[in-house]
């Protein structure tokens, strides 16, 4: 087991785990807290202030107040830039710390949490950092004689933002990079499973000397202070990511003063071997594609197609790969697959394994929980392999979010296009051949987001990220995300 950084068991034991509002830790105005558990062995690491309504609405005006006026607003765009980038500074002086609440929190392995998640979401305030400077609008050429016309890009306002617990930290980057390069203000809420590393970050805004109310923190539910952000009439964007069923629900709430929306939702994603790929390259890469981050990952490659000539090859790979990872603590650093993040995930994951046997799938590996000895005490998964599975089948057109995949014969290019677009996400999808006319005729038809070739999760800020169909709508990464976050006004000036 790594040692618990001192810091962290300062984090746990001593700091007041609060909302962060107008640059104040406040308890919830309910007075309510929730305890919040490490998924490898159910201990509860810390309560945590409930937020609701009243705290969402104290919030939201908290937010209002900075952005409408005081030093965010007349800011200029290099200070701005330099803030945050001096946040990311901040955060990576706090690498441990994140990542073993990251890993105390959602269960990952350490190993990732240090390697992905804290320089990842580093990275990702980085990149932004560098774009207050650069955002501008036009001089037209309009053809009414006399007049000059100009556009200026704007931030859109507050800006409420609920992310999930799968990438806790990077999640809220993610949203919070851009809106803080736009120059909005924000409101965040963590997902009820993993509030903590949220709660580190607005020390650590606070550290990097950001006004109060730039950004507001409040940990809660979502039926409740989520649904209250979404339903805000002080808030004018609203950014979601998580479940399809819940970013259906957002969008509905939204209406009412009409705010901005921007989805990411979730996936099913096809990941295609042909025959003719680099098999040893193309097997590795599908398995990663599933277990990475225990399955809990939007663009996880859950449905694997093979052509049949290399099916049993590929399939049997896949199984021994996900027998031979090592399921634990993720706080041991030798880990490769934790637990996953709660009793309500383990279970929805569970009846996916029944589902499948009673669909007729094949288990080729894993197939059950793991309850024996130290596994008792926490959400543990064997990793599992459902061969000869079929893409009508529940297991391959529900999304998952385990470390369970379908396996999934097919004969040829036309077979293989038909199927992986036969499902209602459109967030990610992979595929594996050597033949460059193939690559890019399926990467082009595929209905996905981001299209993988030869490779599988490579993310980068610079890059666009979001989902066709039910996976989403809009953009982040790149100038999408500023786009996100940003209105154009035309102004018209008389010269004559
Ligand atoms: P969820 O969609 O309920 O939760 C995501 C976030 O939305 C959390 O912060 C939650 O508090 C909030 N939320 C929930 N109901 C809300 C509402 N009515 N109004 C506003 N905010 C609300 O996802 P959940 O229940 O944690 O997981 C269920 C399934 O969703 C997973 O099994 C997975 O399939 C999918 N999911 C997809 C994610 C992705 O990255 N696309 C992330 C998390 C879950
Ligand atoms: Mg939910």
């Amino acid at each position: 087991m790594a040692e618990r950084d001192s810091r962290v068991q300062a984090f746990l034991d001593g700091t007041p785990k609060r909302l962060l509002i107008g640059g104040q830790w406040e308890e919830a105005a309910s007075g309510k807290t929730f305890a919040t558990t490490n998924p490898a062995t159910g201990e509860e690491l810390a309560q945590v202030a409930e937020g609701d309504a009243a705290d969402i609405d104290r919030a939201v005006k908290a937010a209002r107040k900075a952005f409408e006026d005081g030093p965010w607003a007349t800011m200029t765009a290099a200070d701005r830039s330099n803030l945050i980038w001096k946040l990311a500074d901040t955060i990576e002086a706090h690498s441990e710390e994140f990542a073993q609440l990251e890993t105390l929190d959602n269960g990952k392995p350490l190993t990732v949490s240090r390697r992905d998640d804290v320089p990842g979401t580093v990275a990702y305030f980085r990149y932004y950092a560098g774009w207050p400077t650069k955002i501008q609008g036009d001089t037209v050429p309009v053809s009414v004689p006399d007049m000059f016309n100009y556009t200026l890009r704007q931030p859109v306002g507050v800006a409420g933002q609920i992310i999930p617990w799968n990438y806790p930290l990077m999640m809220a980057a993610w949203k919070l990079a851009p809106a803080l390069a736009a120059g909005c203000t924000v409101v965040l809420k963590p997902a009820e499973q993993t509030p903590l590393s949220a709660i580190l970050l607005g020390q650590v805004f606070q550290e990097a000397g950001f006004p109060d109310g730039v950004v507001n923190i409040v940990p809660s539910y979502g039926e409740t202070a989520g649904a209250a952000l979404v339903a805000h009439p002080g808030v004018d964007k609203i950014a979601f990511t998580g479940s399809t069923e819940v970013g259906r629900q957002v969008m509905r709430n939204a209406a009412g003063n009409l705010k901005k929306v921007s989805l990411e939702l979730g996936g099913k994603s096809p990941n295609i071997v042909f025959a003719d790929a680099d098999l040893d390259l193309a097997a590795e890469g599908v398995a990663f594609g599933i277990f990475y981050n225990m399955g809990q990952d939007c663009t996880a490659g859950s449905r694997i197609f093979v052509q049949e000539k290399v099916y049993d090859r590929v399939a049997s790979f896949v199984a021994d790969f996900g027998n031979r990872q090592k399921v634990g603590d993720g706080m041991d650093e030798s880990t490769e697959i934790g637990p996953l993040v709660s009793d309500e995930q383990l279970a929805r994951v569970g009846n996916y394994l029944e589902v499948g046997s009673r669909e007729g799938a094949r288990v080729l590996a894993g197939g059950k929980r793991l309850q024996e000895g130290d596994f008792a005490r926490g959400n543990f998964i064997a990793p599992t392999v459902f061969a000869d599975a079929r893409n009508s089948m529940r297991i391959s057109q529900e999304e998952i979010f385990g470390p369970v995949v379908s396996i999934i014969p097919f004969k040829d290019f036309d077979e293989v296009l038909r199927e992986a677009n036969n499902i209602d996400y459109g967030l990610a999808a992979g595929l594996w051949t050597q033949d460059i006319r193939k690559a890019h005729k399926l990467a082009a038809a595929l209905k996905a987001g981001t299209v993988w070739v030869n490779t599988y999760g490579p993310l980068d800020p610079a890059s666009p990220f979001g989902g066709f169909k039910q996976s989403g709508m809009g953009r982040e990464m790149g100038f999408h995300g500023i786009e996100l976050y940003t209105e154009v006004k035309s102004v018209w000036v008389n010269l004559a």
